[in-house]
């Protein structure tokens, strides 16, 4: 594993996607019952970036684009899901969130 500082603890809300960037990749991140949760940036349907898209409530999150949803902790599809969300590893370090980039997630748009 190689764990890179993602952020600090206060950087990510509850029910809120925050984007970030971590050596030249992208991610988006939030805090899912005190939990900091990662995911690649677009969306597994169509590539909607879900920074812009995704709706977070009571730990499900909706593309609104086409109303895909998922369990925000296991990545498990809900309702009209045909994907998984993808997860990063993450972990806490003090008040820095670290994550591990080391193989970059992406989604198969075939
Ligand atoms: S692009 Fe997100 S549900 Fe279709």
């Amino acid at each position: 594993m190689a764990w890179k500082r993602l952020c600090a603890l206060g950087d990510v809300a509850e029910n809120a996607l925050r984007k970030f960037e971590v050596d030249g990749v992208p991610v988006v991140a939030a805090l899912v019952e005190g939990e900091v949760m990662a995911y690649p940036p677009l969306c597994p349907h169509m590539a909607e970036p879900l920074e812009i898209s995704g709706i977070c409530d009571g730990g499900t999150l909706t593309c609104t684009k086409h109303l895909w949803q998922w369990d925000m902790k296991s990545g498990g599809e809900l309702g009209l899901a045909e994907k998984p969300l993808l997860l990063y590893p993450v972990k806490r370090e003090g008040d820095a969130v670290l994550i591990d980039i080391e193989q970059e997630l992406v989604y198969d748009y075939d």
